[in-house]
């Protein structure tokens, strides 16, 4: 058991009173991914908490950094507009508008047993919808905000939290955290970033509800067909009765791919050779899958009955696929997890510790990055009116926002998922006159653009 006896809080490393050596931070964030490097930076960017000391513990080896001029890569994320507007508040935004990243002014979502369609734009294309981005730009752009905090954020990389223990647990006043290779470190309050796995969370014995979707997510970087890509700004997306085949433009002639299927077809398409892979992928976006005749008349009935006034039912077609960059596969493991609570005494979760949900919708990461900036306010507010850091009475406000806020989008997609893995013909006429019905009406379809875009 780790112990911390100075009771007195100081602002540098401490040594107990016996042998073992625990520094001690105000804030330590477990986990230096996506989401817990941009808490880092918010941390040290809000003007009331930045006289804290954070520390931040990465597991892996050394961030290596991004090079623009080099080929994309294969780990991208549909950024929205709250998200954005995060890392402009942390003035990681400069550093990624100088770099690369696509703006995505349309998504057209339709479905393999039907003719189901739904276009997703902003009134005249007046503003995009998201912006795809590379991870490890993101992860550059929020580590350089740390790196120029350096007098208050420490980083440590190759430091994977082994155990922690949590004052309400040892009736210890700090929360305390060890690390594989022997290290201690205790703190006011640790911060779970530590993914899907994390420790942090399992320690604080929150009730968790997961599932595995028996589904793989592959992604790879694709070329294009030039003359079919036109200015490729279009997000496409088709469900298939194996799961979502989605693609996310980079460039003009470049695209993202993230392909979600059973395990089993996962592992042959990652095994494919490439212009065997080209042709499967071609051939899941264009192929006919049965259909159910009643959801199409259906369908055609909705549809006169709207009446087609505008563009919206001009059916586009995505554009053909040349090429897939060499080495640029790779696969996910798909599932579910939602912690009933983010909070205990001394510690808190955020990104995809809390929750973890199907790529569908491109809202996992999103969903963290409000985390981020919803913790931040809460421990600012918090620090402001001379609350502890730890104190869960206070962390409470967080989690409440949090859940308030997560669980509707993360259950939309959730159903979105179970809806869309099903060829029985009843569900399939429900989802089509679902799907052709928001299409179809505006608030209804307004209320998913919030939600799609923050
Ligand atoms: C195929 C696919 C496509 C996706 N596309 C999108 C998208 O378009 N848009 C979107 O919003 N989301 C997307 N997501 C989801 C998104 O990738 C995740 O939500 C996001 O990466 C979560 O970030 P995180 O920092 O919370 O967790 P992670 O990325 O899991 O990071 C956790 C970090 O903690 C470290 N760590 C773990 N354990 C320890 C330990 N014990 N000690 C120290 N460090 C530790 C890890 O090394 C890692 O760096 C996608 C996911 C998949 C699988
Ligand atoms: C960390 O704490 C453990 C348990 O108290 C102790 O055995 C170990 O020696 C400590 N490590 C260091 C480097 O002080
Ligand atoms: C990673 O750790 C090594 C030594 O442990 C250190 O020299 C290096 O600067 C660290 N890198 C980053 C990006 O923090
Ligand atoms: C519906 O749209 C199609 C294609 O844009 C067009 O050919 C047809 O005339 C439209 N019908 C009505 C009733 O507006």
């Amino acid at each position: 058991m780790l112990s911390t006896t100075s009771a007195a809080y100081t602002n540098g490393p401490t040594t107990t009173k016996s042998s073992s050596t625990t520094e001690h931070y105000d804030i330590i964030i477990g986990g230096g991914g996506l989401v817990g490097t941009t808490l880092a930076a918010a941390l040290a960017k809000n003007p009331t908490l930045a006289d804290k000391r954070v520390l931040l513990l990465e597991g892996a080896g050394e961030f290596k950094g991004f090079d623009a001029s080099g080929p994309y890569q294969n780990r991208v994320s549909a950024i929205n507009k709250n998200s954005i507007e995060l890392f402009e508040s942390i003035d990681a935004w400069p550093h990624i508008e100088a770099a690369r990243y696509k703006p995505v002014k349309q998504m057209q979502v339709w479905e393999s047993n039907s003719d189901a369609l739904i276009q997703f734009q902003h009134d005249n294309f007046a503003s995009d919808v998201a912006c795809i981005i590379e991870n490890d730009l993101i992860l550059d752009a929020v580590y350089a905000t740390v790196r120029a905090s350096a007098s208050n954020v420490k980083v440590l990389n190759k430091s994977r939290i082994e155990c922690v223990s949590l004052p309400g647990q040892t009736g210890s006043v700090h929360s305390q955290v060890q690390l594989q290779d022997g290290r201690n470190f205790s703190c006011e309050l640790l911060i779970g970033a530590d993914g899907a796995n994390s420790v942090v969370r399992k320690q604080m014995g929150v009730d968790v509800f997961s599932l595995n979707y028996d589904r793989m997510g592959l992604v790879a970087t694709l070329d294009l067909q030039p003359e079919e890509a036109g200015d490729n700004s279009v997000a496409w997306q088709r469900f298939l009765p194996t799961g979502p085949l989605a693609l996310l433009p980079l460039t003009e002639q470049q695209s993202s791919l993230v392909w979600s299927t059973t395990v089993p077809h996962a592992k042959q398409l990652l095994s494919m050779e490439p212009a065997q892979f080209v042709d499967a992928l071609n051939e899941a976006f264009c192929r006919q899958y049965p259909r159910v005749e009643l959801a199409d008349l259906a369908l055609q009935a909705l549809n006169s009955f709207f009446g087609n006034s505008s563009s919206q039912h001009l059916r586009q077609f995505p554009p053909s696929v040349r090429d897939v960059q060499s080495g640029s596969r790779a696969v996910f493991p798909l599932g579910f997890l939602h912690a009933s609570s983010y909070v205990c005494q001394g510690a808190a979760l955020v990104g995809d510790a809390a929750h973890r949900v199907h790529p569908l919708a491109g809202q996992g990461v999103n969903l963290g990055f409000g985390d981020v900036r919803h913790l931040v306010e809460t421990l600012a507010a918090g620090a402001y009116a001379g609350f502890k850091l730890g104190d869960t009475q206070h962390l409470t406000k967080y989690d409440r926002k949090c859940l308030t806020k997560n669980v509707p989008i993360m259950l939309g997609v959730h159903g979105l998922h179970t809806l869309y893995s099903t060829e029985f013909s009843p569900v399939v006429l429900l989802r089509s006159l679902g799907l052709q019905l928001t299409q179809n009406l505006p608030p209804i379809k307004n209320f998913f653009m919030r939600g799609a875009m923050g």
